[in-house]
């Protein structure tokens, strides 16, 4: 990666008797940056940012977020369009590479990614050692840290190609092994990939076909899968991106860093949110007892999970897209006399009259759809976060990817404020309390 970053002007920072001229920076699009690598050296003070709400971790030229206007862009193109246009295989080698494929490069990338969708045959064992009833999640996280054990020889993170060949072998095995994750849970055979069918069907086949009965996709959720695997694909420096990052920034391997990723994604506030949001709306169960819910959510009792985000505050473009494809699936299959759409539809309804809500810019986030959506084309609240993961992951590594080549990178070590206790001596048992 090149560094394009440039230098648009500069801040004086003045603590106690120290002034420092820190530069600021401008990038292509978005605000600009006050660059306070050289704060510490000069000024012996550190920032203090919990959370991350004020700082740029890394220059990146992958993806564009624009919280307030509600924009989207994968290597500059809107996310509505790329789910329009394009196949997931095309916007994954788009995030990878940062350019759409032609037609014959994506002949190319189909037919790579199409040819390494098969796991090992001994990883086929490792699952025999979880618990019959092991939640997919849990599963996935070990697997994919498993897969540097099974795929050693494309672990050399400074060798562009195996960065490649690793890259490729991640993204076409994490359906197989999403679905292997689903199979065990529900004690049913795993089923193999099959190279005629595209990366969603075939990962929708692999999920939901058993040996008695061959599983063939309806159009509709075949649309619907890839507009959930595009949808989710990348989203800039959002928790577990950051950590797959850091942990890479410390040259661990790439498998091992997508699955630090996998584990990060896996909190309710994050990637866990459209398996809570779910869960939420079994809770409430019945459209009459929403407003009680509400009053919940007002007295802070409860979150409303699926709504609100810390980057968008007007609206995510992803969930707009979403919301369509949750009502086509609905169409199609019709559910939406179906009780729990039923409570979706009018707990949205509700929530984006209420002034609640409103000021405190609470929108639908796209998993809140994406749930709705998972549940209608057959899939049990704890796979998806699994399939958020398959999803996920091209990101996961392209931006691993990014850093690695990036000049400027540094191994991630934030510093603190201490606030505990000072120096003490140790003192012998007896004269302790
Ligand atoms: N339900 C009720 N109130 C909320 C919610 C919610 N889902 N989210 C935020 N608030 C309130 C919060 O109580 C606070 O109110 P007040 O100003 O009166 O104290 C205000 O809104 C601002 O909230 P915040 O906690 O400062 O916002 P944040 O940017 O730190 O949190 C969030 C963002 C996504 C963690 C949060 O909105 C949330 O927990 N949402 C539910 C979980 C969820 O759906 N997560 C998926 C995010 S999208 C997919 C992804 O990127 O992973």
């Amino acid at each position: 990666m090149e560094n394009k970053v440039a230098k648009s002007g500069s801040a004086t920072l003045t603590v106690g008797d120290k002034s420092v001229e820190l530069p600021v920076l401008k990038g292509s699009v978005g605000p600009d940056v006050v660059d306070i690598r050289k704060l510490y050296g000069e000024t012996d003070v550190f920032t203090f940012d919990p959370g991350f709400t004020s700082t740029a971790s890394c220059e990146s030229q992958i993806t564009f977020i624009d919280g307030d206007q509600g924009i989207l862009l994968y290597r500059g193109y809107p996310i509505d369009q790329l789910a329009e246009s394009c196949s997931f295989l095309e916007v994954a080698y788009l995030l990878l590479n940062g350019e759409l494929p032609t037609a014959s490069e994506l002949t190319e990338f189909e037919h790579t990614i199409t040819h390494h969708t098969m796991v090992h045959d001994q990883f086929n064992r490792f699952f025999q050692g979880f618990r019959r009833d092991a939640p997919p999640m849990a599963i996935m996280v070990a697997a994919v840290g498993a897969l540097s054990a099974f795929y050693h020889d494309s672990t050399n993170i400074h060798d562009e190609k195996q960065r490649e060949i690793s890259a490729h072998r991640m993204i076409a095995k994490m359906p197989t092994i999403a679905a292997q994750a689903f199979k065990y849970s529900v004690g049913q055979p795993f089923v193999y990939p099959r190279n005629e069918l595209s990366y969603a069907e075939n990962f929708l086949r692999m999920c939901f076909s058993v040996p008695a009965e061959d599983y063939k996709p309806h159009p509709v959720a075949v649309k619907a899968m890839n507009h959930l695997l595009i949808l989710q694909a990348d989203h800039e420096q959002n928790a577990s991106t950051s950590t797959v990052r850091q942990a890479g920034s410390s040259e661990a391997n790439p498998f091992a860093c997508i699955a630090a990723g996998i584990a990060c994604l896996w909190g309710p506030l994050h990637g866990g949110a459209n398996e809570a949001a779910l869960n939420m709306l079994k809770e409430i169960g019945t459209v009459d007892k929403i407003p009680a819910f509400i009053e919940g959510v007002k007295n802070r009792e409860q979150k409303l999970m699926g709504f609100g985000h810390r980057v968008y505050k007007s609206y995510d473009p992803r969930a707009k897209v979403m919301q369509k494809t949750a009502h086509e699936v609905l169409d199609a299959f019709g559910m939406h006399d179906d009780p729990l759409m039923k409570v979706a539809m009018e707990l949205e309804r509700i929530a984006l009259e209420d002034q609640y809500f409103i000021d405190r810019k609470l929108y639908p986030n796209v998993d809140f759809y994406s749930g709705i959506t998972m549940n209608a084309l057959g899939f049990p609240a704890d796979m998806f976060t699994v399939l958020f993961a398959v999803s996920r992951t091209v990101g996961w590594i392209a931006q691993w990817n990014e850093m690695i080549s990036d000049p400027s990178q540094k191994i991630s070590r934030p510093r603190q404020v201490y606030t505990g206790a000072p120096h003490r001596d140790v003192a012998p048992i007896e004269k302790r309390g």
